[in-house]
């Protein structure tokens, strides 16, 4: 079996997607003219063309400026069937969707809408192609804990729907403390919890998420390398790091793949995952990570299934639906 078909054969789950990371050029321009709303690009290639990023915050500034198209609950199940049909034919079987409310009430956009067209997304990906879905909802890092309590508030009515909390956005000199108390509330309330650390910021981030946000999973968590102690603590807690190899070329963590610690990391024993983050900005959905990046570190079959393996495990998921993925990856031959 060649390496695509490989990977597109192994049942696995994407743990580190942000929905407005998937807004692709196209859609884009057609929900701006739809909603009539003003871009800054004047075509979808100029569009691509800006993409060319320094750093994460020159990348967040398109980001959110791209998001504005963004108005109904329509607009938010559309671009979420696009995702879901990337994702179904990349071979994902469960999907975890980070999304940013903030981004959207700060512009006047109901809670609900985005919710309203999310989960109406899920249920319709659950139907058409059997893809198994979670929402966690992210607190926007550069904004206040009492903008991120407003926000949870507005959460309030719709908890049935979301699974879980996650904090991203601009993670330097936003350290996980910030939000000590929100995240006890949301532990309060049942919900799961994952922060961004060690993306941009230092490893002490990645301890804060742990100790202080008490969080399950830490997404990026790529400077944790630098930290030999932190680096045995994660493999011994068996923490689940949701890894995004293109993203992190991207925005210069590492200046090429070939760079990249991901291999380093799972040598040292840590359960390592691979996602997308924001496939329309960073050249390539999930599939296309786990190509790339098996490539440019020279992954073994027995490495690409562990990794596969590790988003199977790291879902918050229950354990019967997890069995199943389980054995069908382990019935995948070579
Ligand atoms: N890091 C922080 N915030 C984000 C990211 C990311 O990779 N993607 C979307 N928001
Ligand atoms: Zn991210």
């Amino acid at each position: 079996m060649d390496l695509t078909t490989y990977l597109r054969a192994l049942p696995k789950a994407e743990l580190h997607l942000h929905i407005e990371g998937t807004l692709e050029p196209e859609l884009m321009f057609a929900l701006a003219e739809r909603n009539q709303v003003a871009l800054p690009w004047h075509s979808v290639e100029e569009t691509r063309a800006a993409y060319a990023f320094a750093d994460l915050q020159s990348f967040l500034d398109l980001y959110y400026a791209g998001a504005a198209a963004l108005i109904h609950a329509q607009d938010f199940f559309d671009l979420a069937m696009a995702y879901f049909a990337r994702a179904h034919a990349d071979g994902v079987v469960h999907a975890e969707l980070f999304f940013d409310p903030q981004t959207h009430t700060a512009r006047g956009v109901a809670f609900a809408s985005v919710l309203d067209g999310l989960e109406r997304a899920c249920s319709e990906a659950r139907e058409r192609y059997g893809i198994s879905s979670r929402l966690i909802l992210c607190f926007l890092r550069h904004l206040s804990e009492e903008d991120g309590f407003a926000t949870l508030e507005q959460a309030l009515p719709h908890l049935a729907r979301i699974h879980g909390v996650g904090l991203d956005s601009s993670e330097q000199g936003h350290p996980p403390s910030k939000f000590a108390r929100l995240f006890a509330r949301c532990r309060e309330l049942g919900l799961h919890c994952v922060a961004h650390a060690g993306e941009e910021g230092p490893p002490a981030y990645i301890v804060e998420a742990l100790d202080v946000l008490k969080v399950e999973r830490i997404d990026h968590g790529v400077r944790a390398a630098e930290d030999p102690a932190l680096l045995a603590r994660l493999a011994r807690e068996q923490v689940p790091l949701t890894v995004c190899p293109l993203s992190n070329v991207k925005l210069r963590v590492f200046p090429t793949l070939q760079q990249h610690n991901l291999k380093a990391l799972l040598d040292a024993g840590l359960k390592v995952t691979i996602n997308s983050d924001d496939p329309a900005y960073f050249g390539g959905y999930v599939l296309e990570n786990y190509r790339q990046t098996a490539e440019a570190l020279q992954l073994s079959r027995a490495e690409l299934q562990r990794l596969a393996r590790n988003s199977l495990e790291a879902a918050f998921v229950g354990d019967a639906e997890r069995a199943l993925w389980l054995a069908r990856l382990e019935a995948l031959a070579d």
